[in-house]
């Protein structure tokens, strides 16, 4: 039987049986070898945002995978990402540490509901949040994230009727922003629902100078308290160039790795959860990512994303449309 069969947890477990190893060193001579690209998020681990290739959010990965010449990506991130990564780059093996690697988003939005949902609104246009899987996404119409959003929805008509999906706070937001009525699907961000307003409200008190930085996919009562709402992108951006010492983060806790190295000298706070610390908000499917699945994956290739070349094609066509709509680098705004 070759490893390729075999769970990530079998083969972990093999690996634990073997000689310490450094896996640095390790993974650094496997990418060599492989030609391979590591793209992570800046959701992941900082151990692995270390090592990679690229760290960057979901628009940013979405434009490496599609432009790399390398021959493998492994993707530090969640599912729907390494199926984006494949869906544009389909000649490239794409390996995903752990395939567990979900998104709440992608299962709130089941692909036969949301196509029943589409036909029962012929008229709508779909704007689908990149966080769904890739039959969800032959379905839609087109694909945003969370920095290109608005710069799309700019794009369409105004008459045109829009319904969103999945997030339906970062759809709600996106429809206070820019003033277009859009029908929502229900679906939540399990990480971004669990901060507290009680707990920020306190810690606001404490730091009554520092600004708050959230990302949208947060339900409106946090946005309402934020100085700064974008994506992951946004927010470091600001946390850098912002003349504040002390800010707070009220998005996944990784990202303030990226701050610290990025800002050595500020203060960078996660915003909390109910039980007053910010440990809940990590995100459990990133974290089933770990250095030891990344080296195994560039070994192994394997788990490999597969995507159906049928849904495959129906997919790209809107993503296609997201990365032509979304032009360059998104400007970012304090406001
Ligand atoms: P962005 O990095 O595009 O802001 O997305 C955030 C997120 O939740 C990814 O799962
Ligand atoms: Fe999905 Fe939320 Fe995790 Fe992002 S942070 S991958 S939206 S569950």
């Amino acid at each position: 039987m070759g490893l390729g069969s075999l769970t990530v947890d079998a083969r972990l477990d093999l690996f634990g049986a073997a000689p310490a190893l450094d896996l640095r060193a390790e993974i650094a001579r496997l990418r060599k070898e492989r030609n391979a690209v590591i793209l992570a998020h800046y959701y992941q681990d900082p151990a692995l945002q270390d090592l990679a290739d690229f760290v960057g959010d979901s628009l940013d990965l979405s434009r490496k995978a599609a432009a790399t010449d390398a021959d493998v990506i492994a993707f530090c991130g969640v599912k729907f990402m390494a199926e984006v990564a494949k869906i544009l780059s389909p000649d490239k093996t794409v390996v995903l540490p752990d395939l567990k690697a979900g998104c709440s988003l992608e299962d709130s939005c089941p692909p036969d509901q949301f196509a029943a949902f589409r036909a029962a609104h012929p008229d709508h246009v779909s704007l689908t949040y990149i966080n769904c899987s890739a039959a969800v996404k032959a379905h839609s119409d087109i694909i945003v994230t969370s920095s290109s959003a608005e710069r799309i929805i700019a794009q369409i008509p105004p008459e045109q009727k829009i319904l969103f999906a999945p997030d339906k706070h970062l759809g709600a937001w996106l429809s206070r922003r820019t003033g277009r009525d859009m029908l929502l699907w229900d679906g939540t961000c399990i990480v971004h629902e669990k901060f507290s307003v009680t707990e920020l409200l306190k810690l606001k008190t404490l730091h009554p100078d520092a600004p708050v930085l959230a990302h949208p996919e947060c339900p409106a009562a946090i946005l309402d308290l934020a100085d700064y709402i974008g994506a992951t992108s946004g927010i470091l951006d600001f946390a850098l160039k912002s003349p504040a010492q002390t800010l707070i983060v009220a998005t996944e806790p990784n990202i303030i790795h990226q701050m610290q190295l990025g800002a050595p000298g500020k203060t960078f706070i996660g915003a909390p959860g109910a039980d007053g610390n910010c440990g809940c908000n990590m995100c459990p499917f990133m974290a089933m990512n770990t250095l030891e699945k990344l080296y195994l994956c560039l070994r192994d290739l394997t788990p490999v994303i597969d995507v159906p070349e049928v849904i495959r094609v129906r997919a790209k066509l809107p993503l296609d449309r997201m990365l032509a709509m979304a032009g360059g680098p998104v400007p970012v705004r304090g406001d």
